[in-house]
C-alpha cells in the first residue's frame, strides 16, 4: 500500500479533498493510506507552544526545531522521501510525482508562520518542494494537491481516464481541447474535423492544437520540446 504521512498543526485539514472522489474511493479501498499527525502533539511545554520568535528579530513566528525533530522522529522511521512543502523548494513537476508514485509513498512536512528552523531541515533529511511560484498560508494546500498528484497515478485509481492527460504531458504539451454534445453551444460548432470520423485527421488536428497552446502559454515547455524533437522554431510573423 502506497503510504502518505502528513505533520501538521493542522490535522483535521486531511483528508479533506482527498476523501472524495477516485482518490476518497481509492482511500475506503486500501489502495492507498493517509495519517494526518499533528505536531503540536510533541509540544512539551503546558502551552504546548510549537513556534517562537525568529533569531535576529523580525516579523511572524518559526516553528521549533525540537518540537518538530520529534514528530518526523516519531512519524516516519522507514525510507519514504521526506517533503517538506515550502515556496522556497524545487518546484515540482509530473516526473517527480510519477516517481513519488512508484515508491512506498510519502512523509510531508508542513510549514506554517514564517517559516521552520533551518537546522531540522538538514537534521532530518528534509527535502524542500514548492508547488509554484506563490505564497500560501502553510504547506497543507500543497501537501494535498501534492498527494493527488501522486494518487491518481497508483494503479487502479484513475483507469483509462489517466492516459490521456499523462500522455500529453509525458510529450512535454499541453493539453489539446476538447468538446462534447450539443452540436453548437451559443453559436460556436464543434470543429468540424472532430465528427468528420476521420482518426488521421483528429490525431493531426489535436497535434497542432497542442503544440499551438503550448508555443502560446508556456514558451519554457515549448523550448524544451523543440529542443527534444529537434523541430525547427517557426519563423516570426512579419
Ligand atoms: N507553502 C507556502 N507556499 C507554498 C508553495 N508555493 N509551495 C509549497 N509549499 C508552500
Amino acid at each position: 500500500m502506497w503510504r502518505a504521512t502528513v505533520l501538521t498543526i493542522f490535522p483535521e485539514m486531511f483528508p479533506g479533498p482527498l476523501g472524495l472522489s477516485l482518490a476518497g474511493k481509492a482511500l475506503v479501498a486500501g489502495v492507498w493510506s493517509l495519517d494526518a499527525l499533528d505536531i503540536r502533539a510533541h509540544a512539551t511545554d503546558r502551552r504546548n507552544t510549537v513556534d517562537d520568535t525568529p533569531a535576529g528579530g523580525g516579523p511572524g513566528l518559526v516553528m521549533k526545531a525540537d518540537v518538530l525533530a520529534r514528530a518526523i522522529d516519531a512519524a516516519a522511521s522507514d525510507s519514504r522521501p521526506r517533503l517538506l512543502m515550502s515556496p522556497r523548494g524545487t518546484p515540482l513537476t509530473q516526473a517527480r510525482v510519477a516517481a513519488l508514485a512508484k515508491g512506498d509513498g510519502v512523509v510531508v512536512v508542513c510549514g506554517r508562520y514564517e517559516g521552520i528552523d533551518e537546522r531540522v531541515i538538514a537534521a532530518r533529511q528534509l527535502e524542500e518542494v514548492s508547488i509554484g511560484d506563490y505564497v500560501l498560508s502553510g504547506g497543507e494546500i500543497a501537501a494535498l494537491a501534492l498527494i493527488d498528484a501522486c494518487v491518481r497515478l497508483l494503479p487502479g485509481v484513475m483507469g483509462k481516464q489517466a492516459s490521456g492527460a499523462e500522455e500529453s504531458f509525458a510529450d512535454g504539451l499541453l493539453e489539446y481541447p476538447q468538446y462534447t454534445r450539443p452540436a453548437v453551444f451559443e453559436g460556436q460548432p464543434i470543429p468540424e474535423v472532430l465528427t468528420s470520423g476521420d482518426h488521421a485527421k483528429v490525431r493531426a488536428w489535436r497535434q497542432a492544437e497542442a503544440e499551438r497552446l503550448t508555443r502560446e502559454r508556456r514558451p519554457d515547455l515549448w523550448a524544451a520540446y523543440e529542443a527534444r524533437r529537434k523541430i525547427a522554431p517557426k519563423p516570426p510573423k512579419p
